[in-house]
């Protein structure tokens, strides 16, 4: 259960390896978490994630998940909750693809959207579902301001992001009956192992403050985050912008 303050006990990270969620539960941790399930593919660096958490004092359980699976999603995620109630569900997979090569090779198209949108329905509403039954808890989806306005240089990874943020924002909906806080957020460029080698866009972030914007938005059961915030009047704008100006626009 949450403490008094709000702050979750219990943590699910869907895509332990992920530098952005990773960051969210170091913080997350520090204020007074204890259970951390760390879902993602089996690799050095998803045991490197338990043992750092491990190191900051939580009890922590990696468990096997592929967001390409989605007809394993039922069973293992529900192994999860069948261990105890989670507070705190924060969907942190993805993959950036290769816009350029993707293009010409859908399969690589398909395979964003296969992780970034279908495998996160899926997960999505398997947990959605678990902390409905519970009646508590928040689910935080990691969108991307790259779904706000596809761009020429992006637009699978963009549409697959478009598609999961207005997939997010509904449930954000069915579930509020049911006691559940789903929070979607929408970050910039953070510098993590997914941008790394591209210049960084206007505005970019750290995972740190990408975390620090999670943990208040919790905080104050926010449905919608943006990090950094200006970046909604940013997107407010260029989203009205005339296609003709907007194409002239770098990236
Ligand atoms: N970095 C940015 O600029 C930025 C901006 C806005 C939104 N986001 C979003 O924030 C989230 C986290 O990104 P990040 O920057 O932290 O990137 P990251 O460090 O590259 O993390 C991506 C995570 O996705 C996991 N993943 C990829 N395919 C998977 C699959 N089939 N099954 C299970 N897990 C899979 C990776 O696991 P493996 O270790 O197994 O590969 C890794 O844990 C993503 O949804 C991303 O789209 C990022």
């Amino acid at each position: 259960m949450q403490d008094a303050f709000g702050a979750p006990q219990s943590v699910l990270l869907l895509g332990g390896t992920s530098h952005i969620g990773r960051a969210v539960v170091r913080r997350l941790v520090a204020r007074r978490a204890r259970t951390v399930f760390l879902a993602g593919r089996p690799s050095t660096e998803l045991d490197t994630a338990a043992a750092e958490l491990r190191g900051l004092g939580a009890t922590v359980t990696t468990v096997e998940f592929d967001a390409l699976e989605p007809g394993s999603h039922e069973d293992v995620l529900g192994k999860v909750f069948a261990a105890g109630d989670i507070d705190l569900v924060l969907l942190a997979f993805g993959v950036l693809g290769d816009q350029a090569r993707d293009e010409h090779e859908p399969r690589g198209a398909v395979e964003v959207a296969a992780t970034n949108y279908t495998g996160a329905v899926s997960a999505s509403l398997v947990c959605g579902a678990a902390l409905a039954r519970q009646g508590h808890g928040s689910l935080v989806v990691l969108s991307s301001v790259a779904g706000e306005r596809s761009r020429r240089s992006n637009f699978i990874y963009g549409s697959s992001k478009a598609g999961l943020d207005a997939f997010a924002l509904g449930l954000t909906e069915a579930l509020r009956p049911a006691g559940v806080h789903v929070m979607v957020v929408r970050p910039g460029f953070v510098r993590t192992r997914m941008t790394a080698g591209l210049p960084p866009a206007p505005f970019a972030t750290t995972p740190d403050a990408v975390a620090q914007a999670v943990e208040a938005g919790l905080r104050r059961r926010a449905e919608l985050v943006w990090v950094p915030g200006v970046l909604r009047f940013v997107m407010s704008a260029l989203r009205h912008l005339p296609r003709p100006v907007f194409r002239l626009l770098p990236g």
